[in-house]
């Protein structure tokens, strides 16, 4: 008989999806236009011009898609809320439509017996907000309050699980400095200034959404990529502390009230990032972002290598890699979330975590027989799993766990071509077809722990 590694008394184990990728409905009921809908439509941006008009239309289908939750056991849903469906015109004037549509679906999770975890902004801005400035502008994190405080208002009593931001690196650096995100900028000051008003709605909404949802629990989602040095030579390790400061750091050691890395303050400086300074940094602020909150949700997928290019000691040969990457092109790397768990844990001391996204991409479809035989993501995940119960073995506080994702949707700018589902989904005729990985995760669940 196989050995069970068995889970904490009372995981969660969830699924995870968010507005923008699954409810399609884009222009119904009253909802606005997203930087997401004008990103799709900007030529060049999103693979095969793909949108989300209609994604897994999720907005018109929710009750199936309940059913098919409870079908595979899954005991928490994660899901974000649609801030241009709730106010159209980014604050002011509420769409009552909009609220009962995330009403009804509460209600009916809830009736499913499946605990909402509702996220508050996963990056479907309101355009018009981002004609006014958008994150890079103080004001759209006084926005994002009045929508918190609006959205909980109405949500507050049945939803308990609150996350604020999705993956403020995200919202800050993919898309203001990088540019692949909407609004596709690349402007390094305007990323920096971005963080700082989505780290702050934060700290601000929190207060508000207490006020708003008795009892509660609130947090921020940040993502983490672990960085490991290509070898020991100094410019690598200094590439890797850069690396680790730019991702990781510069999110928590604020949201944890630490303040901004200076190192990387530094760093920035030099490099002609911050020609004013952080002058955007107002008395209080950082008092605000760290705001205490009841858990810390993680999103991890994978980790880089880092090698500084100019070092002379620094072959290529050094770069350790085990060679086994997702479609997205990630490595596969289960000790990185080990590590990320405990260095959580041990070095910040964070009460209480979620993972709220893991997973990986395949683009494994139905075979003859119309099943979806996606071993890889079983893999992957049993790997993962196996590394979350080994960081909960040395003394990390995770208590749950959310699969990205319950289904196949808009990757973003890789468009449909990516497919993260544990349930596939014919985008022409929206059927769905849970894979291998969902049967074998609704096993997990049901046993709560993995086979070794
Ligand atoms: C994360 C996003 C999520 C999904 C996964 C693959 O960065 O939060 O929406 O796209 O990556």
């Amino acid at each position: 008989m196989s050995e069970l590694l068995s889970f904490p008394k009372g995981f969660v184990w969830g699924g995870a999806t968010a507005a923008f990728q699954i409810e399609g409905a884009w222009n119904e009921d009253g909802k606005s236009e997203s930087i997401w809908d004008r990103f799709c439509r900007t030529p060049g941006k999103v693979a095969n011009g793909d949108t989300g008009d209609m994604a897994c239309d999720h907005y018109h289908r929710f009750p199936d898609d309940i059913r098919m939750m409870q079908e595979l056991g899954l005991q928490a849903y994660r899901f974000s809320i649609a801030w241009p469906r709730i106010l159209p015109d980014g604050r002011g004037r509420v769409n009552q439509a909009g609220l009962d549509f995330y009403s009804r679906l509460v209600d009916g999770l809830l009736e499913a017996g499946i605990t909402p975890f509702a996220t508050l902004y996963h990056w479907d801005l309101p355009q018009i907000l981002q004609d006014a400035g958008g994150w890079p502008s103080r004001a759209t994190a006084e926005a994002f309050v009045e929508y918190a405080d609006v959205v909980t208002r109405h949500l507050g009593d049945r939803v308990k699980n609150w996350m604020t931001h999705n993956e403020p690196w995200c919202i800050a650096f993919l898309s203001h400095q990088i540019g692949e995100h909407a609004p596709g900028h690349q402007n390094w000051n305007e990323a920096i200034r971005a963080a700082h008003h989505v780290l702050l709605s934060h700290g601000w909404a929190v207060p508000v959404i207490r006020r708003n949802s008795p009892d509660a629990e609130v947090g921020i989602v940040l993502n983490f990529t672990h960085a490991s040095a290509a070898s020991a030579s100094q410019p690598d390790q200094n590439a890797t502390r850069w690396f680790d400061g730019y991702f990781n750091r510069w999110f928590l050691d604020p949201v944890y009230g630490r303040r901004y890395p200076a190192d990387m303050v530094e760093d920035y400086t030099a490099a002609g990032h911050l020609p004013s300074g952080m002058d955007f940094v107002q008395p209080g602020d950082m008092e605000a972002i760290a705001v205490p909150t009841d858990f810390l949700a993680v999103n991890y997928y994978t980790r880089a290598i880092l090698r500084d290019e100019e070092a002379a000691d620094n072959l290529p040969q050094t770069i350790v890699s085990s060679g086994e990457e997702t479609a997205m092109g990630w490595e596969i790397y289960p000790d990185g979330l080990y590590q990320l768990l405990c260095r959580l844990h041990f070095a910040y001391h964070i009460p209480k975590i979620y993972i709220a996204e893991n997973g990986c991409a395949y683009s494994d479809g139905p075979g003859d027989d119309g099943k979806v035989r996606d071993e890889r993501r079983i893999s992957y995940l049993r790997r993962h799993f196996a590394a979350a119960q080994r960081a909960i073995q040395a003394g990390s506080p995770v208590e749950g766990y959310f699969v990205w994702s319950l289904m196949d949707n808009f990757e973003w700018a890789k468009g449909y071509d990516e497919r993260f589902g544990l349930v596939w989904v014919d985008f022409e005729t929206q059927q769905r077809i849970p894979k291998e990985s969902a049967a074998w995760y609704s096993g997990v669940i049901g046993q709560n722990g993995i086979d070794a």
